[in-house]
């Protein structure tokens, strides 16, 4: 139905004083605001008080709330689906229809980016329908509970054994994996144990805990300066300039490395530019660190999006495999 028959049905004697008459059609508007006789030459449709007027309307009072709304719902018509207000901070007294809901909840995503054309943050821009299909099919179950979904956990070892193959793991080496629930908590889980590692080598030594830092790059993204928020570590922001592609520079890493580092974060893939940041360069700088001093400082590779990309470039990473 169009919009103009729509609202040419519902106009009753009661609305006489806000009805006016468009000059260019017979309809009669009783949702208008603003009238000709005020000196204009359009009428201005108010949404809020149309929908309003389709509510209130005498045909539909006998209808329970959810019958007679309209049945096929689209994004032109979804907040008419619903005959009573659908509220978004609370569950509505006497429910909601749920293809209105969803439609209405739909539109409002519609107004964020579109993933597929989100070239900026580059990830999960796109996924075969199969993945979808095992995601949505398996939405239900807990992840953590690993006595009820004995499958998903015999999965979860395998993905761990196939990463492992990927990064060249030789016989006799035993590779150790969890799942995260993304790079945000891998970060925070390696920069933990890097923490924990640190602080018993001192209790041992009898020496003080309390002075904890951790070296990253100023492109680093905002995951790892939120480890050293949360976990009270003194971030050591490093300058990135043109010299060092933008990236963790190895000369400032030598400067700022001392026996309160805890770890080093080398990010595979930065977040702005792509790049790999040289992992084995400032693990040398660390080993040399090591042979003068005694300190073994880690290195926390996060590899959120190089990770899965480099194993199959010719960066080679984790040498020859197949
Ligand atoms: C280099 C890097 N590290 C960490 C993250 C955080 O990843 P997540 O959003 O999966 O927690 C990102 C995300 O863009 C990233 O690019």
């Amino acid at each position: 139905m169009s919009l103009a028959r729509h609202v040419s049905s519902l106009s009753t004697p009661k609305d006489s004083q806000s009805r006016i008459t468009d000059r260019t059609s017979a309809f009669v508007l009783p949702f208008a605001r603003q009238s000709l006789n005020e000196g204009t030459n359009h009428t201005q449709v108010d949404p809020d008080h149309l929908i309003e007027t389709l509510r209130d309307h005498p045909s539909k009072a006998h209808r329970h709330h959810v019958q007679g709304a309209i049945s096929t719902v689209t994004p032109y018509s979804s907040r008419y689906a619903s005959e009573q207000e659908i509220s978004k901070f609370k569950i509505p007294k006497e429910g909601a229809p749920a293809d209105a809901v969803h439609q209405m909840l739909k539109d409002e995503l519609d107004l964020d980016g579109r993933p597929n054309l989100n070239l900026a943050s580059f990830v999960g821009t796109y996924m075969e329908r199969e993945a979808e299909a095992l995601m949505v099919e398996n939405l239900s179950k807990n992840m953590s509970d690993a006595d009820e979904y004995p499958a998903m956990m015999a999965m979860h070892a395998r993905c761990v054994s196939i990463i492992s193959h990927l990064w060249g793991v030789q016989n006799g080496e035993t590779a150790i994996g969890s799942a995260t629930t993304g790079s945000s908590e891998a970060i925070h889980l390696g920069g933990l144990a890097m923490k924990r590692r640190w602080q018993e080598k001192r209790d041992k030594e009898g020496k003080d805990k309390t002075k904890p830092n951790i070296i990253m790059g100023s492109n680093a993204q905002v995951a790892l300066e939120k480890f050293a928020r949360y976990f009270e570590v003194e971030a050591r922001i490093l300058d990135v300039s043109e010299k060092s592609l933008y990236r963790l520079d190895p000369e400032l890493v030598k400067k700022n490395i001392d026996e309160n580092t805890i770890g080093v974060f080398v990010i595979m893939g930065s977040t702005y530019t792509g790049h790999y940041e040289p992992v084995e360069e400032i693990s040398k700088i660390l080993d040399e660190y090591e042979e003068k001093t005694g300190n073994d400082i880690p290195i926390h590779v996060d590899a959120a999006s190089g990770g899965f990309i480099a194993p199959f470039t010719y960066a080679h990473a984790g040498g020859p495999k197949w």
